[in-house]
């Protein structure tokens, strides 16, 4: 059932919804990014994969994971034979959120104000793209898709029954394999993330 302050989807589609969420003003993160990143994929995608929010790269190039995560991402999922170009991938938060570092961009954590005003796009994507299965990588995307905080772990790693008709997989985000100092640690999770993905993978073959 949609929220009660959401208007129909938008007349364009996808397309359309795109374009209104590039003049997107209803959060102060569009003062500093360089543009909304909005999801891409088929407009009737089974599978909808969604991050935190763009990064440096993603923010420069307008595309979501392009960046050193979305390697990761791209890298496991041909290992199992998920096709990202079938799949619809999104941001709960369609703009970068950073602080200047001398000519760096540190990534800052979007909050739960942000997150909630983003929800108007996700909301959207989620209502014409219909996915039947989610996969929420990481705590914001899962903050953002079912208004939990809880642990990770407690959710991780299995289809769970969501919205009607709609399944949701949890799984870490790729960036937290890419900041684990231990060789062997994120091989480990790299291999866990592998097993999630190939869940999303065989979902219902
Ligand atoms: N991290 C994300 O969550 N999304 C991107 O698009 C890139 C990095």
């Amino acid at each position: 059932r949609r929220q009660e302050d959401a208007p129909p989807p938008p007349v364009g589609g996808l397309a359309g919804l795109r374009q209104e969420a590039a003049g997107c003003t209803r959060c102060a993160l569009h003062c500093q990014a360089t543009q909304t990143v909005f999801g891409e994929g088929p407009e009737r995608a089974a599978i909808m994969i969604v991050g935190e929010q763009p990064g440096d790269q993603e923010d420069l190039a307008g595309r979501p994971f392009v960046g050193p995560a979305g390697q990761v991402f791209d890298t496991v999922a041909a290992e199992v034979g998920l096709d990202r170009a079938a799949a619809y991938v999104t941001n709960a938060v369609k703009h970068f959120k950073f602080e200047p570092r001398g000519k760096r961009r540190i990534h800052q954590k979007p909050d739960a104000g942000e997150i909630q005003a983003c929800r108007w796009w996700l909301t959207r994507e989620l209502d014409l793209v219909s996915p039947r299965l989610v996969v929420a990588m990481g705590k914001t995307a899962l903050f953002a898709l079912t208004g939990k905080d809880g642990r990770l772990a407690d959710q991780r790693g299995r289809i769970m029954d969501w919205q009607a008709g709609r399944s949701l997989l949890v799984t870490v985000h790729p960036s937290y394999l890419l900041r684990l100092p231990d060789r062997r640690q994120q091989a480990e999770e790299t291999a866990r993330f592998r097993d999630d993905l190939a869940l999303a993978r065989r979902w219902r073959e």
